[in-house]
């Protein structure tokens, strides 16, 4: 077994952040398994073209030949698996590729680990890792007054992305107790910062609010999420990897929940000092409420005290700075986003935001 690790889905928002941070922070190789859906963007790690600790594959989680002979070629002493579909709404709209990617391509990762795992030295067995990447949206949805989500908390997914998720973090924790594979979970709240592709709600209101474009705030706006800079992400997952019990699974979040108009008419003060308006008035004018999501989960809350206690981390950025440094870079990367917002990207605008007129 050598020092390297298997990343996968290592082009997308959190996992190219991860690759850069842990090149900086560790600096041993990395092999990127991706297979660069319309997430995935090979820009987000440019900077390590040439580099020798870095090799790019473009493949899918689900070929359990290419996975298999990733895993013998490269001998690697951790798997982070962070590939999937991940975007709720497209969850509702075709619920298929996520079966496909969240549910059978980690089982068939974990079934081509296990193997590997199988066929190493009882040390190299023991200090191989296999760092599932999950999310808090698998427990459901809190109440105004509940306590946040503890790891012992009932899986209760609502919409076809989280019951993904939760179909997966199933298989990943019986890989661990059937078979021994040293599975660790990690279960997230909402990432922001640089390299988010603009579907989601931080990246989508910095740009329609540059661009005088209507700010689309489902429901009521009052939805809550607790929000997470994605450095600090990178961070706990580099803790869990060194220092995380196998078969544990470890909540990771902000302590910063807010409600979803909160966060836009941030975001709107931020451009507007940023980048003052000429003609059109301040930008809190272009919020326009439009139809809720289907099952839209109300509140999200991550107890994140056994990571805090167990492995020392906790997040370092506050939420009012990383928005800053995030709307700084979107302005700062106008190059960056014309390029993911190709044709695909503008037909699924046109689709999920024309089925819902304004409130
Ligand atoms: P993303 O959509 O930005 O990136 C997903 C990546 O996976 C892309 O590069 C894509 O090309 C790749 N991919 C998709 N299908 C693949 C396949 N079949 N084979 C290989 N690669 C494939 O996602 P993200 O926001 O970076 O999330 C990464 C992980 O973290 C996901 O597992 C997600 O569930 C989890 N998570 C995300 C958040 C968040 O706020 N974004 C929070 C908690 C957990
Ligand atoms: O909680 C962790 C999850 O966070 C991750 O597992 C998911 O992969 C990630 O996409 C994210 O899911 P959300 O559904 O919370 O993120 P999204 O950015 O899509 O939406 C955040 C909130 O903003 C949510 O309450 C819906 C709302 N929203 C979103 C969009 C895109 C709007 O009001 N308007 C919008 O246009």
């Amino acid at each position: 077994m050598r020092d390297a690790i298997l990343v996968t889905g290592g082009s997308g928002f959190i996992g190219s952040n991860f690759i850069l941070n842990w090149i900086e922070c560790v600096g041993s190789p990395v092999v990127n398994l991706d297979l660069l859906t319309y997430a995935g963007n090979p820009a987000n790690l440019s900077s390590l073209q040439g580099d020798p600790r870095y090799r790019f594959i473009r493949g899918d989680i689900c070929d359990s030949e290419l996975a298999g002979s990733l895993l013998r070629e490269h001998q690697p002493c951790a798997i982070v698996h962070f590939a999937a579909e991940s975007h709720v709404d497209r969850s509702i709209a075709s619920p298929g590729a996520f079966l496909r990617t969240n549910v059978e391509g980690t089982c068939v990762l974990l079934e081509q680990a296990r193997r590997y795992w199988s066929s190493l030295s009882l040390a190299d067995q023991h200090a191989f890792r296999f760092l599932h990447i999950s999310t808090d949206e698998v427990y459901g949805s809190l109440g105004p007054s509940d306590p946040p989500f503890i790891e012992s908390a009932p899986y209760a997914p609502n919409s076809p992305y989280a019951a993904s998720k939760a179909a997966a973090d199933h298989f990943a924790r019986a890989y661990f107790r059937t078979c021994g594979l040293p599975v660790l979970t990690t279960n997230c709240s909402n990432n922001y910062g640089p390299f988010q592709f603009p579907e989601k709600l931080i990246p989508l209101m910095i740009l329609n609010a540059l661009e005088g474009k209507p700010l689309p705030v489902y429901g009521d706006g009052l939805q809550v999420r607790d929000w997470l800079y994605v450095d600090d992400h990178c961070a706990a997952i580099r803790a869990v990897l060194q220092d995380g019990r196998a078969g544990e699974t470890y909540h990771i979040g902000g302590s910063s929940e807010r409600t979803n108009i909160h966060v836009v008419k941030a975001i709107c003060d931020l451009v507007d000092e940023m980048v003052p308006p000429v003609s059109t008035g301040p930008r809190r004018n272009l919020i326009a409420t439009v139809k809720d999501r289907p099952g839209h989960d109300r509140r999200y809350a991550m107890d994140t005290s056994k990571i805090r206690r167990e492995l020392g981390w906790q997040p370092s950025i506050v939420f009012e700075t990383g928005l800053r440094k995030t709307v700084r870079w979107y302005l700062d990367h106008p190059e960056w986003t014309e390029g993911v917002r190709t044709g695909a990207y503008l037909e699924w605008i046109q689709q999920n935001y024309t089925r819902r007129p304004e409130r």
